[in-house]
C-alpha cells in the first residue's frame, strides 16, 4: 500500500508557484492578488480564509479578506462581489460558503465575474469544465485529479464510484473523471442518500471516492482489495490521545481500509492541502488571463 502524500505534493507545487511569482516581481511586475469574502463567524470557514491567506503569503501573492457580519443583506453582499468584480488590482475572488441562510448562495454565485471565479463555481465555468474547454476547475476536485498525475495512477476504463454529489466535490470529480482525457475516461457511478446497495456498488470500484461528509463512513468490507481510496472528508473528533483533546479524521476508516487497498490518501495531510494549492493555480491563471482573455 503507498501513501498519497498531499502534503508533499502541495509544497512541490507552491515552490514551483512561488518561483515564478519571485520573477515576476524580479521583473517590477505585480503579484496576483486573491480576495475572499467571509459572512457571519462559522469556525471552520474562518480557518479556511486564514490558511488560504497564509497560503497567499508563502508564494508571493496578495490576498485580501472582506469580512462581514452573518446579518450582513442578499443585497449588501451583492454590491461587495460587484466592487471585487470591478477592482483592476483583483485577480481571483472566493465567496467561503456557506453562507447564512438569508442569502441565495446560487444569486451570490451568478454575481461573481467568471473571470474572477478561481473557485470554479459559476456555472458558465462549470459549463466549460463539463465540455472540457478552459477553464477554473474547482479546487478540490482538480487538487485530486493532480494528486493522480502526481502519483502516475491509471484511470483508464476504470470503475470509480464517488461517495456524495454535493456541487463542491461529487459531482464535479465525477464529472472530470469520465471525461475523454487524462486523469479520466473512468466508468463513474455517484451514490448518494437515496443509493440501494451501497456496499455492493463500493466493493466493485477500483477508485473510491468518498466525499459523502461521515466519519469513518468506509469500511474494510466496502472496500475492493488493491483499489486506489481517495479520502476528502475532514472531521475534528474528540481523542484521549492527543494534547488538544481533537483529532482529525476522515470519511474513511483508515487503518483497516489502508491493509487492502493499493494507494489510499489520509487525513489530514491528503486531499486538504491539494485543495488550498489549486486555488493558488488558478488564482495564478487568472492573473496570466489563460481562460478569459
Ligand atoms: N466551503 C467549503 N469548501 C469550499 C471551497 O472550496 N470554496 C468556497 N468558497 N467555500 C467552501
Amino acid at each position: 500500500m503507498k501513501i498519497i502524500d498531499g502534503k508533499a505534493t502541495a509544497s512541490e507545487i507552491k515552490l514551483k508557484i512561488a518561483k515564478e511569482v519571485a520573477e515576476m516581481i524580479n521583473r517590477d511586475e505585480d503579484a496576483p492578488h486573491l480576495a475572499a469574502v467571509l459572512v457571519g463567524d462559522d469556525p471552520a470557514s474562518h480557518t479556511y480564509v486564514n490558511n488560504k491567506e497564509k497560503s497567499c503569503k508563502e508564494v508571493g501573492f496578495i490576498s485580501s479578506i472582506y469580512k462581514h457580519p452573518a446579518s450582513i443583506s442578499e443585497k449588501e453582499l451583492l454590491k461587495v462581489v460587484d466592487f471585487i468584480n470591478n477592482d483592476d488590482d483583483i485577480d481571483g475572488l472566493i465567496v467561503q460558503l456557506p453562507l447564512p441562510k438569508h442569502i441565495s448562495v446560487n444569486k451570490v454565485i451568478e454575481s461573481i465575474n467568471p473571470a474572477k471565479d478561481v473557485d470554479g463555481f459559476h456555472p458558465v465555468n462549470i459549463g466549460k469544465m463539463v465540455l472540457n474547454l478552459p477553464t477554473y476547475l474547482p479546487a478540490t476536485p482538480f487538487g485530486i485529479l493532480q494528486l493522480f498525475d502526481r502519483y502516475k495512477i491509471e484511470t483508464e476504463a476504470k470503475n470509480c464510484v464517488v461517495l456524495g454529489r454535493s456541487h463542491i466535490v461529487g459531482s464535479p470529480i465525477s464529472i472530470l473523471l469520465s471525461r475523454k482525457a487524462y486523469p479520466g475516461n473512468c466508468t463513474v457511478t455517484v451514490c448518494h442518500s437515496k443509493t440501494r446497495n451501497l456496499k455492493e456498488i463500493c466493493s466493485n470500484a477500483d477508485i473510491l471516492i468518498a466525499a459523502i461528509g461521515q466519519p469513518g463512513f468506509v469500511s474494510a468490507d466496502m472496500v475492493k482489495k488493491d483499489a486506489v481510496v481517495i479520502d476528502v472528508g475532514i472531521h475534528r473528533v474528540k481523542s484521549s490521545k492527543t494534547k488538544s483533546g481533537f483529532r482529525l479524521i476522515g470519511d474513511v476508516k483508515f487503518d483497516e481500509v489502508s491493509k487492502k487497498c493499493s494507494y489510499i490518501s489520509p487525513v489530514p495531510g491528503g486531499v486538504g492541502p491539494m485543495t488550498i494549492v489549486s486555488l493558488l493555480s488558478n488564482t495564478l491563471k487568472a492573473f496570466k488571463k489563460e481562460v478569459y482573455h
